[in-house]
C-alpha cells in the first residue's frame, strides 16, 4: 500500500522523551489520510489483492504492535469473554490475533465499506465466523457503541487527526464516542505513530485515567531519543 508516512508522522519521529518536542495535537496539518475517501481506495486496492493472493495488506506499525497490546492484555489478566472494540479495523488482522488468543466476544468497525468487506473475508479464510464487523464511523455512532470492556485503537486516532474539514470537532468527537462506548473501569489501548505521551494524555484526560506506556522501539537522532510510536493503556473513570 502507497502511504504518505510524512502525514502519519508530522511531528518529525514520535519524540515523546524530547523535553521540547511538546507539540499538541492542534498542530498537526491535514491530510488525505483523514478522508474516508483515501481508505475506501486503500481497502478497494487490498480487497482486490486479497481476492486475488490472499494477501492481507498492510499490518499497520508492524506485528510487534499487536503483540505488545496482546501481551499487555495477558499480563492485566483481561478476560476471554470480554467485549472487545476494534476502532478503525482496516483488514481486521488484529481481530484474527485477538480470536487466536482466545478472546471470544470481538467487534470490529470501519467506516469505509470496502475495509468491512476485507476483514469479514479475512476472518473467514481464518474460520473466524464468530466475530462482528460493522461499517460505522466512530465519531458519528449514535450511541450504538456500548458496554465495551476493551477499545482497542491502532492507526485510527492517527487519520481522524488529519482529517482536512474537522480536526477540532473530529477529536472532540472520538473522545465523546469513547466515553460512550467504555464501560466504567474499561480499557482503551492506543497506538499512535503522530501524537507523543504527552499528547495523548492531554487529549484524554477528561474520563480517562493514564495506566501504563508500553515499550516501544526508540531510535536516537542528533543524540537525542525518541519514540516511533507511542503505546498508551487508558482506563476510563467517571
Ligand atoms: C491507519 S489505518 C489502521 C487500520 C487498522 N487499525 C490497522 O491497524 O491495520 C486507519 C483506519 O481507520 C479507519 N477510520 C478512520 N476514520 C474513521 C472513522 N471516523 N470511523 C471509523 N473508521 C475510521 C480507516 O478506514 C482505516 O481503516
Amino acid at each position: 500500500m502507497e502511504v504518505d508516512r510524512e502525514s502519519m508522522n508530522r511531528c518529525g519521529g514520535n519524540t515523546s522523551d524530547l523535553e521540547e518536542e511538546k507539540c499538541s495535537d492542534n498542530d498537526f496539518g491535514s491530510s488525505v489520510l483523514g478522508t474516508q475517501e483515501y481508505w475506501e481506495n486503500v481497502y478497494q486496492r487490498e480487497l482486490e489483492t486479497f481476492k486475488d493472493i490472499g494477501d492481507v495488506g498492510e499490518i499497520w506499525f508492524g506485528e510487534e504492535s499487536m503483540n505488545r497490546v496482546l501481551r499487555w492484555m495477558d499480563k492485566a489478566k483481561i478476560p476471554e469473554n470480554a467485549a472487545i472494540l476494534d476502532i478503525g479495523t482496516g483488514n481486521g488482522a488484529f481481530l484474527v490475533e485477538l480470536a487466536k488468543s482466545g478472546y471470544k466476544n470481538l467487534t470490529g468497525i470501519d467506516y469505509s465499506a470496502a475495509s468491512v468487506e476485507l476483514a469479514r473475508s479475512v476472518l473467514l479464510a481464518e474460520d473466524l465466523t464468530d466475530v462482528t464487523i460493522k461499517e460505522m464511523d466512530f465519531l458519528n455512532c449514535q450511541g450504538e457503541l456500548k458496554g465495551f470492556d476493551v477499545c482497542i485503537d491502532k492507526g485510527t486516532f492517527d487519520a481522524i487527526i488529519l482529517n482536512p474539514n474537522n480536526t477540532e470537532e473530529g477529536k472532540r468527537l472520538y473522545v465523546k464516542a469513547l466515553r460512550a462506548a467504555l464501560k466504567d473501569q474499561g480499557f482503551f489501548a492506543i497506538t499512535s505513530c503522530n501524537c507523543t505521551q504527552e499528547q495523548l494524555a492531554d487529549r484524554f484526560k477528561e474520563g480517562f485515567e493514564l495506566v501504563q506506556q508500553l515499550p516501544t522501539p526508540s531510535f536516537q537522532f542528533g543524540g537525542k531519543t525518541g519514540n516511533s510510536v507511542t503505546a498508551l493503556i487508558f482506563k476510563r473513570v467517571v
